[in-house]
């Protein structure tokens, strides 16, 4: 019995030292099988409790148990230290080093331009209006006075779908990508009477090359005036209002005639800024318009006795190229955010 109750002490001391000298789990996982597993130290002492005399096993079970509870309890503890100490990074922490954000996103250069020109439309009573990109040459041309042989109807600039015949809608004529936005003047007009004043923003596309000023698909915005009594003049001073909103107050105007199958007179829109000096010109070409054609009116059912009315149309990419000084349009779709952060 002594010999047995003397084995204790020593036992724990020495596994207590094991299990504290672990300096990882698994080093701490081996200790443990060394001590309390099947074939360990302290589980063989427990076994010889068994082969006491019976009076003394109460006492050697007391001080036995009492020593396993301890041993588990350092265990435990050691086990919570390594687990803590496995988690801790491995180099100190640097709390003066700046910490990781989380980028945040922006609009699209040309989405910026494009909410700049219908807010300042909007200020002017304008509402925005949407047409189909996938268009039929009715609305896109013949609607627009723009007979079968203009040269706009030529395959070489224009995308015509294949399945166009058998899809095309009765008396549309054969579907295709919409070169402009000017089909939607057509569209809105066949499903309201007049007053109308629309601007729409949208995607268009031509079978263009892409180089420095060319792609074949990019964005415009046509704007559209129906009323009665309207002049040239309305289009002039609505046309100097947004590109001053645009483009800076000291921004100047001015029209040169030209011609659209579907304005009578027509006009090519030039204007000057420090925008436009800072790219080595005076003026810039950034417009088409004009006052709408009477046949676009009869094509529609509103009387050209009654309804006068201009329309207009520019691409969205250009101004922003010149608002923002950018000399590549290839840029604005290569999604590179280096590119897009700086907007
Ligand atoms: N549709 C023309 C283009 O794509 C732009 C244009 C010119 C639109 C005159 C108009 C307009 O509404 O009246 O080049």
């Amino acid at each position: 019995m002594a010999g047995f109750l003397d084995e204790i002490g020593p036992l724990k001391e020495a596994a207590l030292v094991e299990l504290q000298a672990a300096a990882d789990l698994g080093e701490l996982e081996q200790a443990r099988a060394r001590v309390l597993g099947t074939n360990g130290k302290f589980t063989a002492l427990m076994k010889q409790l068994g082969a006491l005399p019976k009076e003394e096993k109460p006492a050697a079970g007391k001080a036995i148990n009492a020593a396993k509870v301890e041993l588990e309890a350092a265990l435990t503890s050691r086990r919570a230290e390594l687990e803590l100490k496995s988690a801790l990074p491995r180099e100190p922490t640097d709390f003066t080093m700046p910490g990781r954000r989380r980028a945040i996103g922006k609009l699209h250069p040309l989405t910026q331009v494009t909410e700049d020109i219908v807010r300042s439309f909007r200020k002017i009573g304008f509402v925005v209006a949407d047409g189909p990109e996938v268009e039929d040459e009715y609305h896109c041309f013949d609607a627009l006075n723009t007979p079968a042989d203009h040269p706009a109807r030529d395959t070489q600039d224009t995308f015509y779908l294949q399945a166009a015949a058998a899809n095309a809608p009765a008396g549309g004529g054969g579907l295709l990508l919409r070169t402009h936005t000017s089909s939607v003047q057509i569209r809105v007009m066949e499903k309201q009477p007049p007053p109308v004043r629309i601007i729409v923003p949208g995607r268009v596309y031509r079978r263009d090359n892409a180089d420095a000023t060319h792609n074949p698909t990019f964005h415009q915005v046509e704007g559209l005036y129906v009323d009665r009594k309207v002049t040239v003049g309305d289009l002039e001073g609505t046309v100097q209002f947004v590109f001053k909103e645009l483009m800076g107050p000291e921004t100047r105007i001015r029209f040169r005639p030209h011609y659209f199958s579907y304005t009578e007179p027509s006009f090519e829109i030039d204007f000057s800024s420090s925008l436009t000096r800072k790219m080595g010109k005076e003026w810039l070409e950034i417009a088409g318009c004009g006052m709408v054609h009477p046949q676009v009116f009869e094509n529609v059912g509103y009387d050209p006795e009654v309804w006068t009315g201009w329309a207009f149309g520019f691409g969205i990419e250009r101004i922003a190229m010149i608002r923002y000084g950018i000399n590549d349009i290839r840029l604005f779709y290569e999604n590179d955010v280096r590119f897009l952060g700086q907007f």
